[in-house]
């Protein structure tokens, strides 16, 4: 499958992960439409990349993804490509008080985000001749963090339904892929984390969209760049000692 044509909806697609691949993408000759919930990243995503369409869109809301959905079916029929990759983390100490809310945002962004989003616009890929869908989970899908209880959850759980969703779309015009990004530098990781994580780098963000889009186009379903291969294949050999090691960086 070769990413040059194809009309293309990636919701985060305003900062770090999202906004490398619609800049990638759009050298590469697609149509790239974003979404986010800041106007203004939307607004300096467009000042960097002019020829992206926007919409301020949050995953977490239902009628937030209705909306966008009338708007992208209207001016983009052939939407052919989605990549669920909004996403937030957080560092959540669980013996804290915190409302029911505040604790299970991650699971309605970085999980029913994505399902909620498949749900509204299967119909309009399921009319093209040829779709994908991208869900980007993360190394912690396979190994949970534990600072970062929910994240690891949600990000395992999204392992689970891409899995399920590959299988029951099989035999269809629509591929699924899975992106389990190990740590990358972006803001996300710059906000809470590079600080505790005593000198350790991400993989540089271009690099990683690269090696993203080069392992799609070659038709791979789980794509696992740099360590998060190895805690994929740790999870399997060794699960508790990579799940104490994992604790320790912080
Ligand atoms: N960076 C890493 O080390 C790493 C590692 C593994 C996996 N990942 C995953 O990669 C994805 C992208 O992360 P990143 O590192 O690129 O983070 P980032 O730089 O913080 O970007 C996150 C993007 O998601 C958007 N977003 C957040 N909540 C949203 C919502 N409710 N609705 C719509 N958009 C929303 C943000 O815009 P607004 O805030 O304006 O909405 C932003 O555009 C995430 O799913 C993350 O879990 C990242």
């Amino acid at each position: 499958m070769k990413l040059c044509t194809r009309t293309i909806l990636i919701t985060g697609g305003s900062s770090g992960i999202g906004l490398e691949l619609a800049g990638q993408l759009i050298a590469a000759g697609n149509t790239v439409l974003i979404t986010g919930r800041s106007e203004q990243a939307l607004q300096r995503a467009k000042g960097r990349f002019p020829e992206l369409h926007i919409f301020q869109s949050d995953v977490s809301k239902a009628e937030d993804i209705r909306s966008l959905h009338e708007q992208v079916a209207a001016h983009y029929p052939k939407l052919d490509t989605l990549i669920n990759n909004a996403g937030v983390m957080k560092i959540v100490p669980l013996q804290d008080p915190r409302t029911l809310e505040a604790l299970t945002q991650e699971v309605d962004i970085n999980l029913k985000g994505a399902m909620r989003m498949v749900q509204q616009f299967l119909p309009l890929l399921k009319s093209q001749s040829d779709a994908l869908i991208v869900n980007v989970s993360s190394g912690l899908a396979f190994v949970p963090f534990a600072v970062s209880p929910v994240y690891s959850a949600a990000k395992a759980g999204m392992h689970a339904y891409t899995r399920c969703l590959r299988a029951q779309l099989l035999g269809t015009k629509i591929r699924v892929a899975e992106l389990a990004p190990p740590l990358t530098e972006t803001p996300l990781f710059s906000a809470e984390f590079k600080g505790k994580m005593k000198g350790e780098k991400g993989m540089p963000v271009d690099v990683l969209v690269r090696k993203a889009l080069a392992a799609i186009e070659a038709g791979k379903c789980e794509i696992c760049p740099g360590q998060s291969n190895i805690l994929r294949i740790a999870s399997r050999l060794a699960p508790g000692f990579i799940f104490r090691q994992l604790s320790k960086v912080v």
